[in-house]
């Protein structure tokens, strides 16, 4: 599997699979969530309110993925995850591990080939860029996944610089815990 940084806007990627960082409710939101339903337009929402009155009434749990269509972005499907909020308290590291396990496994199923990721949980969820890097491009190495490029789209140059130095070095332990 080839991993790749790239800094730019993730709904502009032509990959098979465009992971979104969703809350639980499935029903949209700001940052990448806003704008993956923005350009995505309004089959991807229609799709998650099918979800939400389906099997996922009670909404997607943090750390799980669930596909939908990808509307009009350039890409085949978008895979909704929920990624858990920074505690300080608490540590959450195996529910942001999942976000990208479970991405890469629901993607295997549908025979994606290539997944762009944003940095799930640092933004309104305030997850430390650093060590949310770390815990992203190991979760994707360690995964046993059939996906051939994993792509972490970085929207500014602070984010892609911390994913260079996670994809760089071997991932430390959590600096607070
Ligand atoms: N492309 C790539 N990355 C983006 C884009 C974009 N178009 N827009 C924002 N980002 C980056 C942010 O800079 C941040 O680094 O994605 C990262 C994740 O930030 P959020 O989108 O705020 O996601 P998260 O921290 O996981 O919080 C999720 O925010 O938007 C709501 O509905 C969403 O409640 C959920 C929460």
């Amino acid at each position: 599997m080839e991993v790749r940084l790239v800094q730019g806007d993730i709904t502009r990627q032509h990959v098979d699979a465009v992971v979104n960082a969703a809350n639980s409710t499935l029903l949209g939101g700001g940052g990448v969530d806003g704008a993956i339903h923005r350009r995505g337009g309004p089959a991807i929402l229609a799709a998650c309110r099918e979800l939400r009155a389906g099997h996922l009434g009670g909404g997607l749990p943090t750390g799980h993925a669930v596909a939908t269509t990808a509307g009009d972005l350039p890409a085949r499907w978008v895979i909704h995850t929920v990624g858990p909020v920074y505690s300080e308290r608490e540590d959450r590291t195996p529910l942001l591990a999942s976000c990208y396990t479970e991405s890469l496994r629901v993607a295997g199923g549908l025979g994606a080939r290539s997944v762009a990721f944003p940095a799930v949980s640092t933004g309104v969820y305030r997850w430390p860029l650093e060590h949310a890097a770390q815990v992203a491009v190991r979760a994707v190495r360690e995964s046993s996944t059939t996906v051939g490029e994993v792509r972490f789209v970085l929207f500014d140059a602070q984010a892609f610089a911390a994913f260079e130095r996670a994809a760089a070095g071997p991932g430390t332990s959590r600096p607070d815990l």
